[in-house]
């Protein structure tokens, strides 16, 4: 991780209060930043990553202090997440305050409001927020339905930077130490629960909140990390449970693969590349994209993952696998 450049920051809140776009990196995956008050702005994002504007957006706010600019008819349980938590990698989705724009939620009567710990998104978001608790809209700086970007680099080489590419400024923040995208909890029903996995797992939650937290059924708010398609590199993706068994499936193809080498004797020769599986499910996540991303530039036919085990730990990464397999 770079240390925050001041200077960078004064010019990316420029960028935002002339309506422009600003690629911010956070502890999770890179977003597209946009003033989330300002029509025209989070209309570009939309634009810029060709994303459907049914798909609702995420504001960044600098903590607890902002939730009721931005959120009505809190319920105790958002405060007792947002005090262990944040900063930290959980989107809240709570009911909507009547100002802010159905342009911004999709039309759903809610929102969701996350405060990133990552040093240059806290810089920046504290620096735009001023007085009156103004918050960025930000989505995964990535086309739609591509992996996410867990680097500037990533940015630059998807939508890229004006006057050729899309974003008015990449801020480039090193490398996200997370990996995978938040963890998104829904606060707006009856009951708590988890409309995406990541970082911040299931036991967390029902430790905080002494109550169980289960996945949010089909009338649930949408969320477009739950199209199955979603995270999905251009070339195909195959999961997997036995290696051995399945490079002699695919003994005719140009393979990438990641998965455990202590599996096999040699790495067969129609393997381009070969990453090992990460040891925790912490380091896979952290790795998980930008892998994806380079066995997806290894010009192999297919891409052979082995399936990681189960447990509670795991969802997240599993559930990015299964997404980018389908
Ligand atoms: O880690 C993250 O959350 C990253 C970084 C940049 O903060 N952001 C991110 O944004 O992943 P995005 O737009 O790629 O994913 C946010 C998800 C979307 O799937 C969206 O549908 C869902 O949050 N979402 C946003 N507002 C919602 C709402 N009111 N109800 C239900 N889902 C919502
Ligand atoms: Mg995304």
């Amino acid at each position: 991780m770079f240390e925050v450049d001041e200077r960078a920051i004064r010019a990316a809140v420029d960028v935002l209060e002339c309506s422009g776009l600003v690629a911010m990196p956070t502890e999770t995956v890179y977003g597209l930043a946009a003033n989330a008050e300002d029509e025209k702005a989070v209309k570009k994002i939309f634009e810029a990553k060709n994303r459907p504007t049914t798909h609702p957006l995420i504001v960044h706010i600098t903590g607890e202090e902002a939730l009721d600019h931005w959120a009505k008819n809190i319920p105790q349980n958002a405060y007792v997440l947002a005090r262990r938590f944040w900063p930290g990698p959980l989107t809240i989705i709570l009911k909507k305050a009547d100002h802010v724009g159905d342009w911004l939620t999709g039309n759903q009567d809610s929102v969701g409001l996350r405060c990133p710990s990552h040093p240059w998104a806290r810089a920046l978001i504290k620096a735009f927020a001023g007085k009156h608790h103004r918050g960025l809209a930000a989505p995964s700086a990535n086309t739609f339905g591509r992996i996410s970007p867990t680097c500037a680099q990533h940015v630059m080489d998807d939508l890229g930077q004006k006057p050729k590419g899309k974003v008015d400024l990449i801020l480039d923040g090193g490398e996200c130490d997370v990996g995978v995208e938040s963890t998104i909890v829904n606060l707006s029903g009856e009951k708590p629960e988890i409309l995406r996995h990541g970082a911040i797992t299931r036991s967390m939650l029902e430790d905080a909140l002494g109550c169980a937290v289960p996945d949010g059924g089909q009338d649930s708010p949408r969320v477009s990390g739950s199209l199955k398609s979603h995270y999905a590199p251009s070339t195909k993706v195959v999961l997997v449970d036995n290696v051995p068994e399945a490079l002699a499936t695919y003994g005719d193809k140009k393979l990438a693969v990641m998965a455990d080498s202590t599996t096999i004797e040699a790495t067969p020769a129609n393997v381009l590349k070969w990453f090992d599986t990460p040891n925790s499910p912490q380091q896979y996540m952290h790795c998980l994209y930008a892998r994806l991303h380079e066995l997806d530039k290894a010009g192999a036919e297919l891409i052979i993952v082995e399936m990681p085990q189960q447990g509670d730990a795991w969802e997240a990464v599993r559930d990015r696998l299964t997404r980018a397999a389908a």
